[in-house]
Formats: C-alpha cells, structure tokens, sequence
C-alpha cells in the first residue's frame, strides 16, 4: 500500500508565502506613515525542537517586513512559542500573558500569537480564549507553516484567530528560517513521537512520527555550509526512529553517514536517542565517523525496572546499563548525559535507589533532572502518588547531590589537558570572557577577541566547576 505524503504541497506553501508578501507591503505602508518599521518580539520555552520552530518563526516574520526586539513593551507583535511537557512551563506562559495584558491596555493595537505544545492541547486553548481576551492568535504545533494566513487576518480583519487542528502531523518544507548562530545550527530531521511513555505529551501535541526525506535534510545542511555552519545538531523526539516511515531503505545511522561526508561540516551531534531503539549499528557509525561527536544524550528517565514498565519505555536498567557499557567501550572517551524524572506516581523510595543506582554506575557528565508533573490527557495523569510531595523533593535534591560531585569529578578529568573549542561568542555571565564548547559539549570560558567567534580554538583547560570548565588560549 502506498504511503499517504505527509509533505504540506508547495502550492500551499506558495500561498502562505504570498501572505508574508502581503503583510510585508501593509507593513511597508506603516513605514512610510510613521517611519519606524514594525518590531515583533519571540520567546521560545521548552526543547530545541521548539527554538528551531522559532527560527521559522522568524524567518517568517523577517519576510514579512518586521525589525526583532527583545522588549515586549515595545513590540507591535508578541509571539510566545509554548512547552507543555511540565506545568511550570505553562505557568511562566500564562504569568507573561497576564504581564502582556497590562502592556496591551496601553498598546492596544499590539498583535500578541500563542503558539507551540500548550496552544496544541484543546484545554489550554480554551482556558486562554476563555481568560486571555488579549491574545490575538492561537495556533498548535500543526498549524505553525500557516503563521502567514493566521497573521494576515488577525491585522486585516482584526479578529481573533484560532488554529489547533487536530491532526497525526505534516512536514512543511521551505519554509524561510532565520538563525542567530551561523556557525552551529540545529537541523530537524523528523517530527513527532510513537512511542507514547506514559508521562508525556509529546505524542499528543507533536502527532506521529514522520521522517523529512534525506535530500531535504542534506539540501538544508549544505545551505547552512555556505553561509558558513560547521556544526550541526540533528533533532528528533527519537532520532533512532528516523527512516521507519519512508520507504527508502535509510535508517539513522544511513543518515549519520550522508552528513558525515559533507564538506564543510566538522562536527555532527543529534538528539534525542531512545534507549530501546539504540543499537550496535549506532554505535559502530558513532566511533567510526570523524565528525561525529563523542557525546551521548540517552534519557534513561527511571531506573527501577517496575516503574520502568510503569512509564512504558520497553527496556530495563540492566539493558540500559549493557548499552552505555558498549558506548563506552566504543567511544572511551564518550560524555554521556540523561533525562531522569523524580517522583513518578508509582516510584517508592526504594524504587529511587536504583535511579541513583544507574547514575552512579554510569557516572554521566551531566543530567538533566525532573520532578514528575502530571500532565492532563496522558495515562499516567490518572494514577495516585505513592509517595509524598516532601519525600520526592527530598529524592530529588539527593539526585542532584549526587550527580554534582560526579560532574565535578569528570570536569576535573580535563584539567591540563588541551581542549578544541568552537568559539560562541562572550560568556553569558562576563561580557569580557569568550565561551565555546568542547567535542565532548563541556562549556569552556577563557579570555580572548570576539573576533574568535564561530572559530576552533585550541584551549587550555586551567580549572573545573560542576557545570563548567575555565581556560586559556593556546
Ligand atoms: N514530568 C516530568 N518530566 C517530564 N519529561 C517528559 N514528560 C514529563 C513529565 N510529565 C521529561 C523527560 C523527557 C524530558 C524532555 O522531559 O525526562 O526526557
Ligand atoms: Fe515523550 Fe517518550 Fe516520546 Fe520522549 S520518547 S517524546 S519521553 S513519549
């Protein structure tokens, strides 16, 4: 049976396309009257899938004829690209729109779009049209490619405009990008998620797994080279899955292959894998592949194998632990990091040891740690607590403990050594400090030009801290 196209048609696209013309004259027109152009304002919350969504976001909007800003007071358009995989990210959201209803009372003609994983999910769309007269524009994840049409008619017709279809997903190829960044760039490479954990939702708001086509991935990457990318970070929910869907006869490791042989490209990373999908092939491309960086993000998220099941993740701790054992004898020298939630319904204490368990076998250079947030509409949201908020707090903060001093541990392992860093630009916290990462991810500072940015500069590492690593250049 033949496959249905996933792909939104370029004629569609076209269309979109010829509302950012329009809105472009209309803001031309607003140029000319008031000679300032019009700004618009984004915020991303969540995962990188959602600041490459953004990108688009404002590849669209910079065709449309708009100047960006930082400062919502000031912008006639706010778009908040949205997360739901934790309440407190929704939380944030609906205190910022609170925040922007007292900007629009003095601005009314202010243009203010939701969109993203919370506008996807029916209750929260009708919780913001219901409380949030203010928000011009609310439209899901599906919906994104149609930003043109939806921002069309929300400054022409001046009514409100929602679009949360509920469908399994398309790809929308072509759409304008614009980057901050030219030397690095996240690319996605599939969309959606199968594999339905029972915690999370993803599967809900994102639809089901499709695999853009591998020309489309290669054409965008060699565009990236030109404008002078060296590195790139292949997205997907579960990048192990990448193929599954064509019938092409390429799985992700094929991939991996196809951008290691593009010139120009020096280093390759990807998330996110899933540990029950991840497999020798993988990792016999990994250590084979120059370019490939000797860096594994692989979310374990419990590691009792009850909650294991619990969660629907389909391995247990030993499988996962036999996995990371042959990672590492592959690739030596391999940074590892996880996912780990604290607090799912059915863990005990005793369940917990074995999270701290993995994390201490494994010794990962960095977690990333959660406390469970139950989320309305997966199945998992149905189930009582076994154990108390304090107690899960408690675990939590064991967690971090824990993993702290083994970060520690492994960030001193650099220390006098020689490390190659591709240069960012100044560091967050001192304007006069040059920031970059290793092969291995590890964020090095160390003084030098600005003019380093986006270069691979040899540093020596002179001190560790638990998240970080201090230099000078060579
Ligand atoms: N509660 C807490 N953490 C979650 N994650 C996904 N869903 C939830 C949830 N309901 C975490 C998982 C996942 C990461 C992106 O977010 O660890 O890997
Ligand atoms: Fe969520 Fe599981 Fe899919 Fe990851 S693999 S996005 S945790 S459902």
């Amino acid at each position: 049976m033949k496959k249905k196209d996933v792909h939104v048609p370029i004629e569609e696209i076209q269309r979109q396309k010829d509302f950012l013309n329009r809105i472009s004259a209309i803001n031309t027109q607003f140029y000319l009257q008031n000679e300032r152009r019009r700004t618009a304002c984004t915020r991303t919350y969540g995962c990188q899938q959602n600041e490459n969504d953004t990108e688009k976001i404002r590849g669209m909007l910079e065709e449309a004829g708009y100047k960006f800003t930082d400062d919502e007071n000031i912008a006639d358009l706010v778009i908040y690209n949205t997360c739901a995989v934790r309440e407190n990210a929704e939380m944030k959201v609906f205190g910022r729109l609170g925040i922007l209803k007292h900007i629009k009372e003095k601005k009314p003609d202010m243009l203010i779009g939701l969109c993203g994983c919370m506008a996807q999910q029916e209750h929260i769309a009708e919780k913001i049209s219901k409380t949030y007269s203010h928000v011009d524009m609310i439209f899901g994840t599906h919906a994104l490619y149609k930003l043109p049409e939806i921002l069309y008619s929300a400054i022409t017709d001046k009514k409100r405009m929602i679009d949360i279809d509920v469908s399994d997903g398309t790809i929308a190829e072509n759409l304008p990008v614009k980057r901050e960044n030219t030397s690095k760039a996240w690319v996605s490479i599939m969309y959606g998620c199968n594999n339905f954990c029972s915690y999370c939702i993803v599967p809900y708001v994102r639809g089901r797994e499709r695999s853009r086509m591998p020309e489309d991935i290669i054409c965008e990457i060699n565009d990236l080279v030109k404008n002078g990318c060296t590195e790139v970070t292949l997205l997907g929910q579960n990048v192990n899955s990448y193929g599954k869907d064509l019938h092409l006869d390429i799985d992700f490791s094929d991939l991996l292959k196809m951008v290691d042989q593009i010139e120009g490209i020096k280093r390759i990373r990807f998330m996110t894998s899933h540990p029950k999908d991840f497999g020798d092939k993988l990792i016999e491309t990994m250590a084979s592949c120059s370019k490939i960086c000797r860096q594994l993000h692989l979310p374990f998220q419990a590691g009792s194998n009850k909650v294991l099941k619990d969660m629907n993740r389909n391995y247990t701790k030993e499988e996962y632990l036999q996995k990371i054992a042959k990672v590492k004898k592959a690739i030596p020298d391999i940074s590892l990091s996880t996912d780990i939630i604290v607090g799912y319904p059915t863990e005990t204490n005793e369940d917990f040891e074995d999270t701290i368990d993995v994390v201490k076998a494994v010794e990962f250079d960095s977690i990333f740690s959660f406390i469970y947030s139950r989320r309305t509409g997966t199945p998992a949201a149905k189930l009582d607590f076994v154990l108390s908020e304090k107690e899960i707090q408690r675990n939590f903060n064991r967690l971090l403990d824990v993993q702290n001093a083994i970060s520690k541990k492994k960030n001193d392992e650099y220390v006098g050594k020689i490390a190659e860093v591709l240069v960012d630009g100044v560091s967050k916290n001192d304007k006069d400090t040059l920031s970059g990462r290793t092969d291995s991810a590890k964020i090095v500072n160390f003084k030098g030009d600005l003019s380093l940015a986006g270069k691979y500069v040899k540093v020596r590492i002179t001190d560790a801290h638990t998240w970080s690593l201090n230099g000078e250049l060579v």
